[in-house]
């Protein structure tokens, strides 16, 4: 089943440049109202760029780790554009972090990366969630985790292998490697939220997932690497936009679509949305569970 996205009313965190930018792009074209926040001064300039799509386009300069930001964002989207759909939670920070750092390196980390990362998506969620409750009709959040993660990208059984995989037959280890231990600290906390939101709020039909994505070609990742990426690593690099193809594909199998899932974007594999895996969750029938009051009583 593939729905119309068009006149429905999306936020995107973290669209100034990078994925998020294309993401912004991606729901303008698909006609829906495009709500973007963004650190960088030139969020302005998107708003223009997303009206010339007939859309109704609002950019504000904030940062989403504020929760009076998040707050004053949230409730002027609603003002403006009569309610929320959609929120992809995509603004994201990324540096090297190591072991032996000194203690003000690593809470300046951990506040840039847990804050943005863990923290803004958290409060992005929590202001939107309340607005898709008081509205009854779902809605869905999207967000963006990474490939570390996962292992092979997806689980062996539905992994192509094709022939340009750079981690061939063998599926790669999870995790960032030994550089990026708090970045991976948030991106797993998106996992959680992904999860729990998932399953609380699949009686109101409203679907989360989380994009857990590999390489793609963004400022973040030219930074990250600098001079390090070959030419050669840099083209196995994934796209923004084919990216924003697959949010557009999740978000267009509407309410009857997949709900806390993982989807995974692997350099070496096609960019496309891979198929439905149907989570399988324990719930207490299921595993005959002992409440506390049985317990104590
Ligand atoms: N590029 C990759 O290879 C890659 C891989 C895995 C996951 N991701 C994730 O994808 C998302 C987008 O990454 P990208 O590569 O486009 O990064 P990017 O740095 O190119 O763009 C991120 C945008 O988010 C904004 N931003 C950062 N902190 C913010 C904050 N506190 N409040 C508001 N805006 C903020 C930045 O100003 C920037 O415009 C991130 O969550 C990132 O962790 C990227």
């Amino acid at each position: 089943m593939s729905v119309s996205l068009k006149g429905r009313t999306a936020i995107v965190t973290g669209a100034a440049v990078g994925i998020g930018n294309a993401y912004a792009r991606a729901m303008a074209r698909e006609g829906c109202n495009v709500a973007v926040i963004d650190l960088r001064a030139e969020i302005a300039d998107l708003a223009g760029e997303l009206e010339k799509h007939g859309v109704k386009a609002y950019a504000v300069q904030g940062d989403v780790s504020q929760p009076a930001t998040v707050r004053k964002f949230v409730d002027d989207v609603i003002a403006k554009f009569g309610g929320v759909d959609i929120l992809i939670n995509n603004a994201g920070q990324c540096s090297v972090s190591l072991v032996e750092d000194d203690l003000d390196k690593s809470l300046a980390d951990y506040e840039s990366m847990v804050g943005t990362n863990l923290r803004g998506e958290y409060l992005m969620g929590r202001a939107v969630i309340a607005q898709l409750l008081k509205q009854g009709r779902g809605g869905e959040i999207v967000n963006i985790g990474t490939d570390h993660g996962v292992t092979c990208g997806s689980p062996n059984e539905i992994c192509p292998h094709l022939s340009t995989c750079p981690w061939g037959d063998s599926p790669r280890p999870t995790g960032g490697g030994t550089v990026m231990d708090i970045y991976d600290a948030s991106k797993y906390g998106t996992y959680a939220l992904t999860f729990a939101w998932s399953k609380a709020l699949k009686p109101q039909n409203i679907r989360v997932n989380c994009m857990c994505m590999g390489a793609t070609d963004s400022w973040m990742i030219r930074n990250f690497y600098g001079d390090r990426a070959t030419p050669e690593e840099v083209a196995t690099w994934m796209t923004a936009e084919n990216s924003a193809q697959v949010v557009v594909d999740i978000l267009k199998e509407g309410p009857g679509g997949r709900t806390g899932e993982t989807i995974n974007l692997c350099v070496g594999r096609p960019t496309v949305l891979e198929p439905e895996r149907k989570p399988i969750y324990v719930t207490p029938e299921s595993v005959g569970y002992t409440t506390r009051e049985t317990v104590d009583a």
